[in-house]
């Protein structure tokens, strides 16, 4: 009996060696049953545009992609069809290559972190005040799906003030909004603060006052690692009984949503970030 070819999906960035996805969509195919094949490829943009490795995995027969760093708005520019969310992120993380050859782009970062805050951390954001720092591609990823859920209030914090400013005045919404630079984040506890810089990767801390944390806050940083992150273990310095969550969940998350997206069935999450974090701790 002739064997049933796998559907071909991939993870492409620059670099791209480290990543977690090839392993996280393994794991969604195992637990749902579907036939799929998923792998991390290099775009090296001296080699190739990313319009042009986008078209030759096209012709190769690909019907997915994920994008990562540094393409996520070469991407948003290249799709023909954008979801809602995409379009608000100006950002894409996913493609879909339909069989008319268009490609739906969409953002799932979002609704990854959402899933991994209101489900993993079990804090839903309905009338939580969010304290946001951090205004790059993450942040403008997280807003709209993060406001959906109908937050208290949300302040938005960055070390170029402008930018959470401009990032804050994108959304119409009925939720009281406000940004500043780290000079004037209000001095009172939030519910949820949310670490979406990169000053983690190079072991830095924002520099906040941990006045805004409260005993019960969950304090949460997008980075995620083998340790707790040093934004992790400052907050628990100040309030040891805050809730602290790293930002591997939020990774599960947007593969699971990906993952939905092209085969119709969401894996659950829970046994897969648990494998994740078991084989990093071991590494
Ligand atoms: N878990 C996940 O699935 C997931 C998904 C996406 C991203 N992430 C993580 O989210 C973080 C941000 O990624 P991104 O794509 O948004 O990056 P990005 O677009 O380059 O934005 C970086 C942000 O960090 C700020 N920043 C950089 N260095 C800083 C420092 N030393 N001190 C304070 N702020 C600093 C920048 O401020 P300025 O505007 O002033 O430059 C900007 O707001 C990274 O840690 C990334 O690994 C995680």
């Amino acid at each position: 009996m002739s064997q049933i070819e796998p559907d071909k999906y991939a993870v492409v960035g620059d670099p791209i060696a480290h990543s977690k996805s090839p392993l996280i969509h393994r794991l969604f195919a195992q637990q749902t049953a579907q036939n799929i094949r998923y792998e991390a490829i290099r775009i090296d943009s001296e080699e190739l545009s990313f319009a042009q490795a986008i078209e030759q995995l096209k012709q190769e027969g690909f019907k997915g992609l994920n994008i990562t760093v540094p393409y996520k708005v070469d991407a948003f520019e290249q799709a023909n069809q954008l979801t809602a969310r995409a379009q608000v992120a100006q950002a894409v993380n996913t493609f879909v290559f339909e069989a008319d050859g268009q490609i739906l782009g969409d953002n799932t970062d979002g609704a990854g972190l959402v899933l991994d805050i209101e489900q993993n951390a079990k804090r839903p954001f309905k009338d939580q005040r969010v304290l946001i720092i951090g205004a790059g591609g993450a942040v403008q990823g997280i807003l709209q799906p993060l406001l959906a859920k109908q937050p208290g209030r949300v302040h938005i914090a960055n070390r170029t003030a402008k930018r959470a400013q401009v990032l804050g005045e994108r959304f119409d919404t009925s939720v009281p909004m406000s940004a500043s630079g780290w000079d004037a984040i209000p001095l009172e506890p939030f519910d949820i603060i949310i670490n979406g810089t990169s000053a983690s990767l190079e072991g830095k801390l924002p520099p906040i006052s941990e006045k805004v944390l409260g005993a019960h806050s969950l304090v949460y940083d997008m980075m995620y690692g083998a340790q707790p992150t040093v934004f992790m273990n400052w907050a628990k310095q100040h309030q040891p009984n805050c809730q602290t969550l790293d930002g591997l969940g939020m990774l599960v998350g947007q593969a699971a949503e990906s993952f939905a997206l092209w085969r119709g069935v969401k894996p659950d999450i829970q046994p897969v970030i648990a494998a994740v974090r078991k084989l990093i701790q071991s590494n």
